[in-house]
């Protein structure tokens, strides 16, 4: 299976996500590779190290990491992943970009299967936080997942602790939302 986490706009949490989902996923027994293909490499340096692997060894799950922009790197990880999670946060300007990638994926994927929003960076108790994340993701057109992740220092942590930053209560929301796109 391959995954593609996707938006144009930078600082979404593409890459904390890419790397939270597998670790989670090698937690849980699956041989899991990284296909970085952000020039940046951010995601390939915080799995270093792991149990995770490198595209293109094979894997039960390979999960692209794509760039913050619509190129070609962009257009092709979305052409060829099963499952393409669009990672936003629930901030208006931000869902704006989601919008535009959302429509890009549409043209690039043809009827292959839609995107799901994931959202990051929610925090309840808060106005953006505790908005209805259905009827924003329905703004989009498209489907969300219902595990969301949190806005927490432990996961921008992981990127240089791995999975032993996060609290147990940190672990099982990564694992709902690793779980929810595996399956
Ligand atoms: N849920 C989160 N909680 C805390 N920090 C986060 C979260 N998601 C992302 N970050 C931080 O925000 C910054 C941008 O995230 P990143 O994953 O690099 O975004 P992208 O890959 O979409 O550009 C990083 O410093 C990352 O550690
Ligand atoms: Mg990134």
């Amino acid at each position: 299976m391959i995954i593609s986490f996707c938006n144009q706009k930078g600082g979404v949490g593409k890459t904390t996500l890419t790397v939270l989902v597998a670790l989670a996923l090698t937690e849980v027994n699956r041989k899991v590779a990284i296909w970085d293909r952000d020039p940046q490499g951010s995601a390939r340096l915080s799995l270093e190290g792991s149990a995770v692997v490198t595209y293109p060894e094979t894997a039960d799950i390979t999960i692209i990491d794509t760039p913050p922009n619509l190129s070609d790197e962009f257009r092709d990880s979305v052409k060829r992943a099963d499952k393409v999670v669009l990672v936003a946060s629930p901030y208006p300007v931000d869902l704006w970009a989601t919008k535009t990638t959302a429509e890009e994926i549409r043209k690039a994927r043809g009827n292959k299967g839609k995107p799901m929003i994931l959202f990051n960076r929610v925090r309840k108790g808060t106005a953006f936080g505790d908005q209805d994340l259905a009827a924003i993701a329905n703004q989009v057109g498209l489907p969300n997942y219902k595990s969301t992740i949190s806005l927490r220092e432990a996961y921008a942590q992981a990127h240089v602790v791995g999975w032993r930053a996060l609290s147990a209560a940190q672990r099982e929301e990564v694992f709902s939302a690793a779980l929810e796109i595996v399956t």
